[in-house]
């Protein structure tokens, strides 16, 4: 299993971010979960510096291009150079400063360039009764990985964050047999961009208000092999109750 640390803009803090870090830590030592944490850039290459643990770091997102005169960008190169070996892409909360499928597509084939993992954030807004979340899906799943090669749609990671259920409590999250429908649908749609490949081969996560309560449940059925995860990772003892409930 696989837990991608979100900490959005969240820890604001370098001590707060080196005590997660230390707590990380010991959770990768007693568990075999592979835990990736994606503090804020200000954080991520301190943290990252001489790791020899088991922890792998994410940038949160990325630039669309290589370097330049591109104030407050941050390329996969420099991700890359600073200790980050994932990158999250196309979250809602940047699509929702702009960030369309076109220039998603750039970042997962600019972030592959350097050997960066892209992890791909697609879901709906809601759910309507007719299935029509199933399209938008399928849409952005495909309009971000066509441009792509096979062997580079091959290695992106797809989380399933629908953003409904983001930011929310446990309560509010989706149910286990509701994900493991969807976790189906997206194998389907992969299997469909990488003819020849069994969709088995493909990543799938689930993110949007895990937490302790529900991590478990989530985690049983549903055919995800992992988590993106925000507000539950920004707190010691609730993170690791987290990873505690899958180990
Ligand atoms: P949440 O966020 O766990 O706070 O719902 C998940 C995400 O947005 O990646």
């Amino acid at each position: 299993m696989l837990i991608v640390a979100n900490w959005k803009a969240y820890v604001e803090d370098i001590r707060k971010a080196k005590s997660l870090l230390a707590t990380s830590k010991k959770l990768a030592r007693t568990s075999d979960i592979t835990i990736v944490l994606a503090p804020p850039v200000p954080f991520l290459g301190v943290l990252a510096a001489n790791n020899k643990s088991k922890i792998a770091f994410a940038a949160q997102d990325v630039s669309a291009t290589t370097g330049g005169a591109q104030t407050g960008e941050a390329t996969a190169q420099a991700y890359a150079a600073a200790g980050a070996t994932y990158v999250i892409i196309g979250h809602s909360e940047r699509r929702a400063l702009g960030e369309t499928n076109a220039i998603i597509a750039e970042k997962l084939a600019h972030a592959l360039a350097h050997g960066l993992t892209p992890i791909l954030c697609v879901g709906e807004h809601e759910r309507d009764g007719e299935g029509r979340y199933l399209a938008y899906v399928r849409e952005e799943i495909t309009l971000a990985l066509e441009p792509l090669t096979a062997k580079e749609r091959s290695q992106v990671i797809v989380a399933y964050e629908p953003l409904w259920a983001i930011g929310k409590t446990a309560a509010d999250a989706i149910e286990s047999n509701d994900l493991a429908e969807m976790t189906l649908y997206i194998r389907k749609v992969l299997a469909e961009l990488l003819p020849g490949k069994s969709s088995r081969h493909s990543f799938v996560l689930y993110g949007g208000s895990v937490e302790p309560g529900n991590i478990r449940a989530l985690a049983a059925d549903s055919g995800v092999e992992g988590f993106l995860i925000g507000h539950a990772t920004i707190d010691p003892f609730t993170f690791s109750a987290l990873v505690k409930q899958l180990t």
